[in-house]
């Protein structure tokens, strides 16, 4: 039976007096891949940095049966929860190698830290290619790659990837998403945050809607593409 890898319960984000993200409540199964879309400002990036705990929130999250709302971001990488920021947040001026390597760095296994690099240059040839380049000169499509390849040296149980086909040409997209659905079909966890619904909800099974803070709609993602509703705000029909 399916349980819950993650959990937020009435999870609430202020900036200031602002409220971003308004007491929602969601859960992620096991090795699922669920999607959270919603227009730009619905508060979607601040809802997967509370989870990774890089900002301050209200509520309950639970992940592998443990409240982690007290722990520290990096006590989180160390359990397996990985977040793929918005804009990829690669090293810049570090090359590709040391990037990865940058994702291991809590980790003391050497020869599985060599073993899991060959894994990922297996998964992302273009990476193995550009190893010693510095990760600023590659392409927005190499980034999002190096961004998912650098969470993947934690190995994570559960990947929160936060728009990764922002700003990127239709085939760079889709061979961004092939390698989200081979990580998932490896059985990494996915929480998937989305502006395009359609390709969102084409790769998971399970999608929430967000819009002001508030999640407005939850289903499973044949239901989502069929709903009017969705079809008229983020389907463009
Ligand atoms: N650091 C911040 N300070 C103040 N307001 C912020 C900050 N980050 C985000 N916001 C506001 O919170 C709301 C939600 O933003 P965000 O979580 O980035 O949404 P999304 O990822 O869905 O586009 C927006 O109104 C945004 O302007
Ligand atoms: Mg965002």
């Amino acid at each position: 039976m399916a349980r819950a890898l993650l959990e937020a319960l009435n999870l609430q984000v202020h900036y200031g007096g602002i409220a971003a993200v308004k007491g929602i409540s969601f859960v992620v199964e096991e090795g699922e891949m669920v999607c959270l879309i919603g227009a730009n400002g619905a508060g979607k990036t601040s809802t997967l940095k509370a989870l990774a705990r890089m900002i301050p929130s209200r509520g309950e999250i639970h992940y592998d049966r443990e409240r982690i709302e007290a722990l520290p971001g990096h006590a989180l990488i160390a359990r397996g929860l990985a977040l793929v920021p918005e804009g990829r947040g690669v090293f810049a001026r570090l090359t590709v190698v040391e990037n990865l390597m940058m994702g291991a760095y809590h980790r003391e296994d050497s020869r599985e830290i060599s073993s899991d690099l060959e894994k990922i240059y297996g998964l992302l040839p273009r990476l193995k290619e550009r190893r010693t380049q510095v990760a600023g000169t590659l392409s927005g499509g190499e980034q999002q790659m190096l961004a998912i390849g650098r969470a993947l040296m934690g190995r994570p149980r559960l990947l929160l990837l936060d728009e990764p086909s922002m700003g990127l040409a239709p085939l760079m997209v889709e061979k961004v998403f092939e390698v989200v659905r081979k990580v998932a079909a490896e059985g990494v966890t996915i929480l998937l945050v989305e502006q395009n619904a359609r390709l969102a909800l084409e790769v998971c099974s399970r999608g929430y809607v967000m819009e002001s803070g508030a999640i407005t709609l939850a289903d499973s993602s044949a239901a989502l593409l069929a709903d009017p509703r969705v079809r008229a705000a983020y389907l463009g029909e």
